[in-house]
């Protein structure tokens, strides 16, 4: 960590207090202007909320994607996950403002679940394990409500034969010093996760046209890599829409970790659950004391339930500020606000866990028989 940049980014770590305006000069994005959202919202009618609010709040390309767009040359998408056990919220979130673009933009979309990824870096986890969530948190994706006929998901560890010529060429285009530079690698890192960046790459070259990757911005360096290279392979660089990432429920540090149950919530968690892990954990930006609130007022920047809220629980954009005015003022408890969020939490996860069981019919159209799938298993990329 240098000098008062006292944060860490990487594919496998946040730390700190993020500032997300440093971040984009770190990692040399752009942000997103008011004139891109209005074009946006020219294009298809409307913002999304993680749009509005500033959650996607950084881009590489977006103004060619939309040029592409416009032009009726037209785009794709692409995102991932690396399966783990189980997902929590803040991993739905770049597959939710997938939809919404696949849905807006009538794009084509690819999902790589990487548990070949999860296998290499984590030392105590078997292929078997990850597999197996695999499976399990493609439910959770498919959930989300795709375009069956769109939507290709696949998993490494089984769609390799297609992909693996063109993942040759790109990681022949790769050395290992700029690799290790970007991913902070060291002669003790197996070398299994040294060729891995090959098989994230592969998918921005799915198509000859623009692609578009909706993720945390914690997935950046790989989209760097891309870029130095995908000219010379005769394809786009990647374009990546960046968001931030919900943070933990114990405080505005760091990101939401699946190795921590305290600081997430699970999409499994049932409703006690959920309501014990705000009431509890949710860090306040209230006063100790009731009589201190209602005359200090809560400070919302801090308060993990109202950004919650904020981010996405909360749609409606008068009804949010008023709940904001409301705590800054002391009208509104801590409690009252932890309320809200445990009611709009549970009402989330019930209607997910409900499509959740949807999903299971759908698996092998995504994975294999609809109209995207069966096209991309019927050829080699390269
Ligand atoms: P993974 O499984 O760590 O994360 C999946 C997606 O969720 C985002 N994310 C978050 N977003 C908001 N708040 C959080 N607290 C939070 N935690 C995670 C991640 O940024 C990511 O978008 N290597 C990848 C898998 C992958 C991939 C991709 C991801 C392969 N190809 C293309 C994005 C795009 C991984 O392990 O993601």
């Amino acid at each position: 960590m240098e000098g008062t940049e006292e944060f860490v980014v990487t594919p496998w770590e946040v730390k700190g207090k993020v500032d997300y305006d440093k971040l984009i000069e770190r990692f040399g994005t752009q942000r997103i202007t008011e004139n891109l959202k209005e074009r946006i919202k020219r294009d298809v009618g409307e913002l999304h909320t993680l749009l509005r609010r500033e959650v996607f709040f950084s881009h590489r390309d977006l103004d060619l994607v939309l040029n592409d767009f416009e032009s009726g040359k037209g785009f794709y998408l692409y995102t991932g996950r690396g399966p783990s056990k189980d997902m929590h919220i803040g991993h739905l979130i770049p597959f939710i403002f997938t939809k919404w673009l696949q849905e807006k933009f009538g794009a084509n979309l690819y999902i790589e679940v990487t548990d070949d990824e999860k296998f290499l870096t984590k030392q105590e986890v078997s292929l078997e394990e990850t597999r197996k969530w695999a499976r399990e948190n493609i439910l959770d994706i498919i959930a989300v409500g795709f375009d069956p006929d769109r939507t290709f998901i696949f998993q490494d560890t089984e769609y390799i034969r297609n992909i693996y010529p063109l993942a040759l060429k790109i990681a022949k285009k790769l050395n290992f010093s700029e690799v290790r530079a970007t991913f902070g690698f060291d002669p003790s890192t197996n070398i299994g996760s040294i060729f891995y960046p090959a098989l994230q790459i592969a998918p921005t070259m799915f198509e000859r046209r623009r692609c578009l990757i909706p993720a945390g911005i914690d997935q950046d360096p790989y989209w760097r890599l891309q870029r130095d290279i995908a000219e010379s392979l005769g394809y786009f660089k990647v374009a990546a829409i960046h968001s931030k990432f919900f943070p933990p429920l114990t405080g505005i540090e760091g990101k939401m970790s699946s190795s921590q149950p305290e600081t997430a919530i699970y999409l499994n968690d049932d409703p006690k659950t959920v309501r014990m892990k705000i009431m509890k954990y949710a860090f306040s930006g209230g006063q100790p004391t009731v009589e201190l609130h209602r005359k200090l007022g809560g400070n919302p920047e801090v308060d993990v339930s109202f950004i919650w809220l904020y981010y996405f629980f909360e749609d409606d954009d008068r009804r949010i500020k008023e709940i904001e005015e409301d705590y800054r003022s002391g009208r509104l408890l801590t409690g009252e606000l932890k309320e809200m969020l445990v009611e709009k939490l549970n009402d989330f996860l019930e209607s997910h866990r409900a499509r959740r069981e949807e999903a299971k019919k759908e698996i092998g159209t995504f994975m294999r028989t609809g109209k995207l799938a069966s096209e991309m298993w019927g050829k080699t990329l390269d």
